[in-house]
């Protein structure tokens, strides 16, 4: 139930207010990150606030800089001065934050200052990787670095809130914002949503360097029916337990601010209004203390879902559900007073979500200083820094994954002299930077083209031609690509979506190659040059007929700013590719979805009987993917020997030898699957429980060990609750979720 605050009127005085903050602290972890100065700044503003600041405090605006959504808002600057807006969004530098901060604290009656939220989701200024792309580098210290370095560059320009990380697990490529999250693995996701909240907050939002995060989008957004955006969430509670909520539980285990609900129904209850998700799960169950905000007029959208018959009833379902602050909307700016008057919302739960937001005000150190977060010295000295350009070239050839490389077509050979670069995405700098790259400069990336100058361009004539355009049928520019081709010696191939191809609101039915780009791959292949693929896409593409077509092709996904050349690290071998795909690649949109933790059925397709009809299998297609999950090639080869087991209590320890029999130097994630062989229920074939990423040198062998417990071993059951079961299980090692070795064991 929401916090009885009628009790505070009565005990107005503030010595009273300061004991009894204290007894409450005592009680609630969450006070204990407030000073008891803040504590009592708190309590102090909401015994004095009127309804209309108090409902001011839940509404958030957004600017008229960028829109992010379908509405924007006139007269922010009025609502601000009169203390009826408590954030904004999507404004940034030092002197426009200050410029609305002053409206607030200097202004308005109770000066509260505002909050500035942004979608900081790959870096600021300095675009890192998209999400998607992080994720395959499978290096968690990298990625929490990163965002570190968003929060730092993020708040120096005045932001002190982000709308990330987003967490949302998805097994459909067609949902364009795959490219935001981490991949199809509930467990690899949680331990990434982790590592960014932690980059985001650091130990504590209030040194003004770090920004709160906001854990996005409550709950499971990326199993929508189809992969159609906004779509039905339609789901077992057990999947949802099982595959889609722990990194959610990660992110706010791991101290996040605040969430933000998703669009999507589950089960016939939009989030924005679920009531079971937001209190009972988020608050009650998880012990989320801090404060909920819809995503961009989520709450207005219950009308379209056929769940509220006008704005002012949604508001009611969605204060009365949990959340806190309306994104974008002004429902509760226009229908809370009138609502609590109709005693449809109670004060008490008002109360509550102001001092939800009131208390991540002064976490984030604004009542003590509402320009912190407006350091001019800092938005000149700690912006696009080499050291931050020097992090973001070696985040993108971490993120780079090598999906084939037939006849060591790759790295290039020193003794390259004419290098053709061709295809639609080579000379391009905005695609680069991916979705949600807000106050990136697209001017300031490196492209491909740029990239090979920058590294090839004193050792060979760098050759350019277009050849086609993305995805529209123009074919007049192949004719002089293939004579680039034929007067090269090596050819480096750029394909792929654009930028605006994946991200929100992007959702494809045929994920293989745009436009022309196969009758300009075929013509360039034809010329029998050495050729490399270099791909550009925000999703897994179906690229069965570039996988036959291509001698190389190395994943890149949108790199930021820094992409060519951290790309033309990899090409030219200064790199050696480590990255592993987190998502399954399908062979066609007909697989979809197709995922590494499947379940056996009880007529499984097996290799050794290929031509059994009463199985689960396609006529036309193999049921496994293009390229599994923890799919990566390196320059050189490892192999796995030795796997063994050994179980000591309730502890199972798992060791193998992993040989880097090849002639280079290379880092390889070494992965550790679980299969539960017998359980109450069915249990999926593979799960990932463990990685690790290491250098090997050529020649060496290194015996790697991973050591889990039974908890390790739980899984949820029907009455989602979640424990262990004792039997035999298989270990799988390997370099990818398909290529293992195995032993068996009994716990
Ligand atoms: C958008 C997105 C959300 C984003 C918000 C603010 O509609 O769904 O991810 O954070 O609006 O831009």
């Amino acid at each position: 139930m929401r916090r009885n605050t009628g009790l505070i009127k009565f005990f107005f005085p503030a010595i009273a207010l300061y004991l009894l903050m204290q007894t409450v602290a005592a009680q609630n972890s969450a006070f204990t990150r407030l000073s008891p100065a803040d504590s009592l700044k708190v309590e102090t503003l909401l015994s004095t606030m009127t309804l209309d600041e108090k409902i001011g405090q839940l509404t958030l605006l957004a600017s008229d800089w960028n829109s992010t959504g379908p509405a924007m808002n006139a007269n922010y600057e009025q609502l601000i001065r009169t203390g009826k807006a408590g954030a904004v969004l999507n404004f940034y530098t030092v002197d426009k934050v200050r410029e609305l901060q002053k409206l607030a604290v200097e202004e308005s009656r109770l000066k509260i200052p505002l909050l500035f939220g942004n979608d900081v989701i790959h870096g600021h200024r300095t675009i890192f990787p998209i999400p998607l792309a992080q994720a395959a580098s499978w290096d968690l210290a990298s990625i929490e670095i990163a965002e570190h370095i968003a929060a730092a560059e993020a708040s120096a320009e005045g932001i002190n809130w982000t709308y990330a990380p987003m967490v949302d697990i998805a097994r459909d490529p067609r949902w364009g914002r795959v490219s935001e999250g981490a991949g199809e693995d509930a467990w690899l996701g949680s331990l990434i949503a982790k590592a960014r909240v932690r980059g985001f907050q650091g130990d504590g939002y209030s040194d003004g360097t770090h920004v709160l995060a906001c854990v996005k989008h409550f709950a499971a957004y990326g199993a929508a029916v189809a992969g159609r955006d906004y779509n039905v969430v339609d789901i077992s509670p057990l999947s949802l337990y099982e595959y889609y909520l722990p990194p959610y539980k990660a992110a706010i285990d791991a101290g996040a601010g605040s969430v933000m609900t998703s669009f999507n129904e589950i089960n016939g209850v939009p989030s924005t209004m679920n009531r079971w998700l937001l209190t009972d799960l988020l608050r009650n169950e998880w012990g989320f203390r801090g404060f909920v905000v819809t995503d961009w007029t989520s709450l207005n959208e219950m009308v379209a879902h056929g769940v509220a018959a006008d704005v002012k009833s949604a508001s009611a379902l969605a204060l009365n559900a949990g959340v806190d602050m309306d994104m974008q909307g002004s429902a509760f700016l226009n229908h809370l007073g009138e609502l609590l008057k109709e005693k449809q919302v109670t004060q008490s739960a008002i109360d509550e979500a102001v001092h939800h937001v009131l208390r991540a005000k002064a976490e984030l150190g604004l009542f003590s200083d509402p320009y912190l977060f407006c350091n001019k010295k800092r938005e000149q000295t700690e912006i696009m820094t080499k050291e931050s350009q020097d992090f973001a070239r070696k985040l993108v050839s971490e993120s780079c994954v090598l999906l084939k490389n037939a006849n060591n077509t790759l790295p290039l050979s020193p003794a390259v002299k004419i290098i053709a670069v061709i295809g639609p995405l080579a000379d391009s700098k905005i695609d680069m930077l991916g979705s949600w790259s807000s106050a990136g400069k697209w001017e300031q990336a490196v492209s491909l083209i740029e990239g090979v100058r920058n590294r090839f361009g004193s050792q060979a004539r760098i050759i350019y031609e277009k050849g086609c355009n993305i995805s529209d049928s123009q074919v007049s520019g192949i004719e002089a690509a293939v004579k680039a081709a034929r007067e090269s010696d090596f050819v480096i191939l750029a394909l792929g979506e654009s930028r605006d191809m994946s991200g929100e609101a992007a959702s494809r039915t045929n994920i293989d190659l745009p436009g022309e780009q196969y009758t300009l791959a075929e013509a360039i292949i034809k010329a029998g040059k050495p050729t490399t693929v270099v791909l550009f896409n925000g999703r897994p593409l179906a690229i069965s007929r570039l996988e036959q077509i291509a001698p190389a092709i190395l994943e890149t996904w949108f790199g930021g700013t820094q992409a060519g050349n951290g790309i033309a690290d990899i090409l030219s071998g200064d790199v050696n590719p480590s990255g592993k795909i987190t998502m399954s690649f399908p062979r066609n949109a007909g697989q979809i979805p197709v995922y590494y933790n499947a379940k056996n059925t009880g007529r499984p397709f097996s290799n050794d009987r290929p031509d059994e009809k009463y199985v689960s299998r396609y006529l036309d297609c193999p049921n496994t993917p293009l390229y599994p999950f923890g799919f990566g090639l390196s320059y050189t080869r490892f192999t796995y020997s030795g796997i063994k087991t050994i179980v000591e209590g309730d502890r199972i320890t798992i060791t193998a030898n992993v040989t880097n029999s090849g002639e280079k130097d290379g880092q390889e994630i070494v992965q550790l699957y679980i299969q539960d062989k017998v359980g109450t229920i069915t249990r999926p074939l593979k799960e990932l429980k463990g990685f690790k990423k290491l250098l090997i040198k050529k020649g060496e062998t290194v015996n790697v060990s991973f050591s889990l417990s039974r908890d390790d071993l739980s899984f949820y059951h029907p009455d989602l609750k979640k424990y262990w079961e004792p039997g035999e299980f298989n270990a799988y090692i390997g370099g990818n979720s398909a290529e293992v070795i195995s032993a068996s064991f009994n716990l």
